[in-house]
C-alpha cells in the first residue's frame, strides 16, 4: 500500500497540479483528515476526505436489492447487515486512502435521524475505534450533510436555500452556516422517494425486466420517459394550503386508486404488470415534481421578500436521493430561471447516502471548531431530529402571503 503523503501526491497530480503543486494545498492536504461513517439507513458507507475536499479513499455497501427483494426495509435486516459490513468498509475506504488511524484528525458519523437499529451500529463502531485510537468524535446530522455535500463539489457560500428530498425526508430549508438552518417546511406525512418505492411496489415493478434491480424512484424514471402523464390526471397535493410544506400520502392514494380501477379494466390481479404501467409511472413522477417544484417557489418568494438570500447569485441546492431524477431536476430548473436564481445539484452519486458526505460535514465542522468532542464523551443516536430551527407554522412564516404560483 501506498503511504499517505505518497497518495496525497499522486492525486495533486490527477487533479492537474503538475510537477509544483502549491505549498498550500500540500499543506492542507496533510494538516486535517476525517474518517466519516453512515449507517442511518440502508448504506453501510465509509470515507477519508482531507480538508480541500479531496477524497483520499471511500468505499460504499449498499442493501437495497436485499430490501427490495424484502419489498421494502426490515429495520432488523438493514442493522444485521450494517454489523456484517462496518468493519469492512471502514477498512477498506481507509485502505483506499492510504491514511493511518493515527493520522486521521476526527471520526464523524451519523447519529441522527434515521432508523434506531441502523444508527446504534454506527455509533457503537465509531465509538469504539475513536477510544481505541484517541480521537475526536463529530457527531453527524445526515440531512447537514446532504445540504452541505455541494460545498465539498463548488464554492457555495451561506446563504442558500436547500431542497432535500429523499427516501425519509423531503425539507426546504435555508443553511445560514454549518449548524445554522432555517426549516420553511417539511412533509406531514412520507416523502416523495417513499412514496414513489411505494407506488412502484403496488405496480409489482420488480417484475419489469428493465427494473428488477432499481430503487422504486430510479423504475419511475426509466419508465417515464416511455409514457404519457396526460392519460391520468392526478392533482397536485395541498393546492388550497399556502405554506411550504409536503404531503405525498394523499397522492399515493389516488394513484392507489387509478391503479385498482386498471386492474379491473385490463382484468388482471394485483401483483401482475399493467399494461399502462409507463403512463402511471409519467403521471406520478410529474405529479410529484409538480408538488415540489411549487413548494419551492413558494419558498423562494419567501426568501426573497424577507431578504433571506442574498440579492447576488442566490442559490438553490436540490439534494437527496430523488434529486437525482432529471424530470425533477427539469422542472426545479424551470422555477430557478423564472426567480433569477442558480439551481445547484450534486452528482447523483453524491445525493444518495454515502461516507464521503460525512466526512465533509466533519471537515465543515472541524475548521470552524463547531461540535467537536473528545473520544471519552458519551454520545446516543437520535432517531428523529428535526432541521434546524422550525419557522413552518403559520405564524412565524407568513408564506401564505404567496398564493400557489
Ligand atoms: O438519499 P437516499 O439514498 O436515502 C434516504 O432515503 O436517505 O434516497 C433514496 C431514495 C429512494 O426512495 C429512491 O427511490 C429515491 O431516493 N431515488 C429516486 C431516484 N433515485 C433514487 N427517486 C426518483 N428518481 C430517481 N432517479
Ligand atoms: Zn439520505
Amino acid at each position: 500500500m501506498w503511504p499517505f503523503k505518497v497518495k496525497v501526491m499522486w492525486r495533486l497530480l490527477q487533479c492537474g497540479l503538475t510537477s509544483h503543486p502549491p505549498a498550500s494545498a500540500l499543506t492542507a492536504s496533510f494538516s486535517r483528515v476525517v474518517l466519516g461513517i453512515e449507517t442511518s439507513c440502508d448504506d453501510t458507507g465509509a470515507a477519508v476526505v482531507d480538508e480541500t475536499g479531496v477524497i483520499l479513499g471511500e468505499s460504499l455497501h449498499s442493501q437495497k436489492e436485499i430490501h427490495l427483494r424484502n419489498g421494502g426495509i426490515i429495520p432488523t435486516v438493514a442493522q444485521q447487515l450494517h454489523r456484517d459490513n462496518i468493519e469492512r468498509v471502514v477498512q477498506e475506504a481507509l485502505e483506499r486512502s492510504g491514511v493511518p488511524p493515527t493520522q486521521l484528525s476526527a471520526v464523524a458519523t451519523t447519529v441522527k435521524p434515521g432508523l434506531a437499529l441502523s444508527l446504534g451500529i454506527g455509533l457503537e463502531f465509531s465509538r469504539r475505534f475513536v477510544r481505541q485510537h484517541n480521537k475526536p468524535f463529530i457527531p453527524i446530522h445526515h440531512m447537514e450533510a446532504h445540504a452541505l455535500t455541494i460545498r465539498m463539489l463548488q464554492a457555495v457560500a451561506f446563504p442558500f436555500l436547500v431542497l432535500l428530498v429523499s427516501g425519509g425526508h423531503s425539507l426546504l430549508a435555508v443553511a445560514r452556516d454549518v449548524d445554522d438552518f432555517l426549516l420553511l417546511g417539511h412533509t406531514l406525512d412520507e416523502a416523495p422517494g417513499d412514496t414513489l418505492d411505494k407506488v412502484a411496489r403496488r405496480l409489482s415493478l420488480i417484475k419489469h425486466p428493465q427494473c428488477s434491480t432499481l430503487s422504486g424512484g430510479q423504475a419511475i424514471e426509466l419508465l417515464a420517459k416511455e409514457g404519457d402523464r396526460r392519460r391520468f390526471a392526478f392533482t397536485t397535493p395541498m393546492g388550497q394550503i399556502y405554506d411550504c410544506c409536503f404531503s405525498f400520502a394523499g397522492l399515493r392514494s389516488q394513484i392507489t386508486m387509478a391503479i385498482k380501477k386498471k386492474e379491473e379494466e385490463e382484468g388482471i390481479q394485483p401483483g401482475t404488470l399493467l399494461n399502462c404501467v409507463n403512463d402511471i409511472a409519467a403521471a406520478t413522477q410529474h405529479t410529484v415534481a409538480s408538488h415540489l417544484a411549487k413548494r419551492t417557489h413558494r419558498a423562494i418568494l419567501f426568501c426573497k421578500a424577507h431578504k433571506l438570500l442574498p440579492s447576488s447569485n442566490p442559490t438553490l441546492v436540490l439534494s437527496g436521493g430523488v434529486a437525482s431524477n432529471q424530470y425533477i431536476r427539469k422542472a426545479l430548473t424551470i422555477i430557478t430561471e423564472t426567480t433569477q436564481m442558480q439551481l445547484l445539484c450534486p452528482p447523483p452519486k453524491f445525493c444518495t447516502d454515502n461516507g464521503v458526505m460525512i466526512a465533509w460535514n466533519g471537515v465543515e465542522r472541524l475548521r470552524e471548531g463547531k461540535g467537536i468532542l473528545s473520544s471519552s464523551v458519551d454520545v446516543f443516536y437520535e432517531p428523529k431530529a428535526p432541521l434546524g430551527v422550525d419557522i413552518t407554522a403559520e405564524h412565524t412564516c407568513p408564506t401564505s402571503q404567496y398564493p400557489d404560483p
